[in-house]
């Protein structure tokens, strides 16, 4: 029988709640489809730092490196822990260590889920490049306090980093409904953003069966609200991408519903599948999280592991349920719990047909 070898880190807060309730689902459902998975549980947290001074062990990426996929919870526990050390402890190197240099988030509303706007039929999938742009980290500050005070953030675009991700776009385009945006803001930002435009069509003569649009970052960002249906892929830089996506988890009906994966599409190495939300310490430890967004990164890490029916079945239970408002969770005015949600989607999976 097919095998996965699945690295788990619920985390803190929420995330540990989560997780644990996201698992049934994505065993029962491998169960089903024919395979099954091993997990190992890596215990990495705030609470973690607290006692060690790590948030992972030093050769904690090594640890992971074995494995077929992550899927994380989330990090955090910004009254103890600052959170500039828990994503750079643990979040940040992995995605560096295995070169995660697509981020995508599906935004769609499942039947039965009212979103913020009057548009209710759209899908859209974001790419985002996770590794460049805007948050390549180059810069620095001099004259600090002083009336002299300097600060630079330098962008940094590589011809490899912008290709490999519009590549990864064009792809998706293709088995979708053939449409890629690109996001851009050329007419202000002269050298960075002529040159991705300048990709995109290169590009594009390797996709003659994709349709192109380019988009300025401002004019989607309003797109996505007033004609959300007209979107299929979507590929922004880190910056672009990090904002759009919000608003794509705002529109689909919060952060309840927000999966996203980190992939390295070459492979060797594995990717991470999480929530888009953090560990939520207002609501955590009461069952009130909403467990739908990880069971939908699972079924995302399925979908990359090439286990598109398990996928498939996780993704048509979890729109079942959707489908009754009432046996949700009080984020989207149900009245169930953590657990309750994931075990009506669980007894919704239906086996392979
Ligand atoms: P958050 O996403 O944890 O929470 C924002 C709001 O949304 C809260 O009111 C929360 O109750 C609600 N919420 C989030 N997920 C929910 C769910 N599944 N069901 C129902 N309600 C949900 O963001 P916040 O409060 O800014 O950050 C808390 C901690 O999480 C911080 O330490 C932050 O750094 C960390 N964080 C970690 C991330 C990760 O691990 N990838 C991502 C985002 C934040
Ligand atoms: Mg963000």
């Amino acid at each position: 029988m097919r095998s996965y070898d699945i690295a788990l880190i619920p985390g803190d807060g929420i995330g540990k709640e989560v997780v644990e309730a996201a698992m049934p689902v994505l065993r029962k459902a491998a169960g089903q489809n024919g395979f099954t998975l091993k997990e190992t549980v890596y215990p990495w947290s705030c609470n973690g730092y607290l006692e060690t001074g790590r948030m992972m062990p030093e050769d904690g990426v090594e640890q992971l490196r074995r494995h077929d996929s992550i899927l994380l919870g989330a990090v955090g526990w910004p009254d103890r822990v600052p959170d500039s050390v828990s994503l750079h402890g643990l979040l940040l190197p992995i995605r560096k260590a295995f070169d995660l240099y697509v981020n995508m988030r599906p935004h769609r509303l499942l039947p039965g889920v009212t979103g913020p706007l009057r548009a209710t039929d759209f899908d859209i999938l974001c790419i985002r490049e996770n590794t460049e742009g805007e948050y390549s980290g180059a810069g620095g500050r001099v004259h600090v306090g002083t009336p002299a005070e300097v600060a630079v953030e330098t962008s940094i675009f590589t011809r490899r980093g912008v290709e490999r991700v519009l590549r990864y776009g064009f792809e998706q385009a293709r088995r979708r409904r053939g449409k890629l945006a690109s996001v851009t803001k050329s007419n202000a930002q002269k050298h960075s953003m002529v040159f991705w435009d300048e990709v995109t069509e290169a590009l594009s003569a390797e996709y003659p069966d994709v349709e192109v649009t380019r988009y300025h970052v401002d004019a989607i960002a309003a797109r996505m609200i007033t004609h959300p249906g007209s979107l299929d892929v979507v590929v922004a830089s880190n910056l672009f991408g990090d904002i759009l996506t919000d608003i794509g988890a705002a529109i689909q009906g919060g952060l309840g519903f927000a999966a996203s994966a980190n992939v390295n599409p070459s492979g060797g190495v594995p990717s991470m599948f999480e929530p888009v939300h953090g560990s939520a310490p207002d609501i955590a430890g009461r069952g009130l999280s909403n467990p739908i967004a990880t069971i939908w990164s699972g079924a995302l890490m399925f979908e990359h592991l090439g286990e598109a029916a398990a996928a498939k079945a996780i993704m048509a239970a979890v729109e079942t349920v959707a489908g009754a408002p009432e046996r949700l969770t009080p984020d989207c005015g149900g009245s169930a719990n953590t657990q309750e949600v994931a075990e009506a989607i669980a007894s919704e999976l239906q086996g392979c047909q």
